[in-house]
Parts: C-alpha cells; sequence; structure tokens
C-alpha cells in the first residue's frame, strides 16, 4: 500500500480553516470540495491515459485522453457524498458507484447498509472517497468489497488520517501494491471514541449538520 501526503500550503491551508470548530456548514462544504479537488489532482497523477493525436490549427499534436474502461468514483455515504463534486470535477466521464457504510459507535465496526456498483469491476481504476480514515475498520471492508469485484486498482482519498488507520490498512491488504491512499494530513491519534485528535470533528455533522 501506498500512503501519500499531499504536502502543499494551499491543503494545509484549507484544512486549517476546516478543523476550526467555528467553521459553519456551508464554508465546510465549499472548502471540503476545494481540498479535494487538490487531492484528486495527486490522486490521479498515475491513472491510464491513451495516446491520441489531435489536431491544432496550425498542425497535428500529440495527446491523450483517459484510458478505457472510465474510473469509477465511490463516495462512502453519508460523508463522502461530500468529497464526490470536487472529484467528479476533474473526472466528468467518471462512473459514480455508492457504498453505504456506518460505524457502530460502541464497537467502532463497520458495516455495509447499501451498496449501488456494478458487480464486475476487472480492469476499472476505482477512487474511493471517505474523508475520515480513522480506525480504518469502514475503510478495509470498502476495499476489500471493491477487491472481490475484481478492481485493478483502489485509490482512497481521505481528508484526514491516523497512524492507526493506516497501519490498520496496512495489515488488512497487507502486500497490496494496487493500493493508494491520498490525505491532506496524518494526525496524531485516534481517541478512545475513535474520533481523530486533533482532527476536525464528525466530518458528516460539519458537512450536513445532522445527526
Ligand atoms: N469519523 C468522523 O467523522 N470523525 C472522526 O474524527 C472519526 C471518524
Amino acid at each position: 500500500m501506498r500512503t501519500l501526503v499531499v504536502d502543499h500550503p494551499l491543503v494545509a491551508h484549507k484544512l486549517s480553516v476546516l478543523r476550526d470548530a467555528r467553521t459553519d456548514s456551508p464554508t465546510f462544504r465549499r472548502l471540503t470540495d476545494e481540498l479535494v479537488t487538490l487531492l484528486a489532482y495527486e490522486a490521479t497523477r498515475d491513472i491510464r491515459t491513451a495516446a491520441i493525436t489531435v489536431r491544432t490549427p496550425v498542425a497535428d499534436a500529440p495527446g491523450v485522453r483517459l484510458g478505457r474502461p472510465v474510473p469509477l468514483v465511490v463516495p462512502v455515504l453519508r460523508a463522502g457524498l461530500g468529497m464526490l463534486d470536487g472529484m467528479v470535477r476533474l473526472l466528468p466521464t467518471a462512473e459514480v458507484g455508492f457504498l453505504g457504510m456506518v460505524r457502530d459507535e460502541g464497537t467502532l465496526l463497520a458495516t455495509t447498509y447499501a451498496t449501488r456498483l456494478p458487480e464486475d469491476l476487472s480492469d476499472r481504476e476505482v477512487f474511493v472517497l471517505d474523508p475520515m480514515l480513522a480506525t480504518g475498520g469502514t475503510l478495509a471492508a470498502a476495499v476489500q468489497l471493491l477487491f472481490d469485484r475484481g478492481a485493478h486498482r483502489v485509490t482512497a482519498l481521505c481528508l484526514l488520517a491516523t497512524p492507526e488507520g493506516l497501519r490498520h490498512l496496512e495489515q488488512a491488504h497487507s502486500g497490496e501494491d494496487r493500493l493508494a491512499v491520498v490525505t491532506a494530513a496524518v494526525d496524531e491519534r485516534l481517541n478512545e471514541h475513535g474520533y481523530i485528535v486533533p482532527g476536525l470533528g464528525d466530518a458528516g455533522d460539519r458537512l450536513y449538520g445532522v445527526s
């Protein structure tokens, strides 16, 4: 598994405003959207392309188009939805699947309550959107499901991650070089309630304002 922490002043600035408890939901949604676009830029660095030739007003020029089959973007509901627009703005031809997963706040175990994905993901590049890589349980289960359906490569975009969550994911998918995590920061730790410290609180509540 490859982990990429995007080290950029704009990313750090937007993340700092997201962390601030005084940031309201409309601002939080807008900044999440902007931050995802910056993460997506790095997350798609190795995306498959095919060589083409385009005719400029002057001459032929070598170019590229995105490879086929088109990539699949999968937001993990609920909070991952807040990352969808920013991602598909950069990948407008991508298909979108949905994965509903909920974490039991007592056991911190993830269960799947909804899947709307192609049955066969053979040869597909998949981008999973999940803002908070906390225990890693939800993402590990999501990644397993995608590889079980044949995904060629899975890249997770997270606003924040923890060392514990990254370790869990690494262990759950040990030796898997088709898995990558792209995040804006790796925070200090998880607290006893499974929240990221210092983190930004409950991403779903901050995006949508309801529990
Ligand atoms: N999910 C969140 O929304 N926030 C955390 O800190 C951990 C999990």
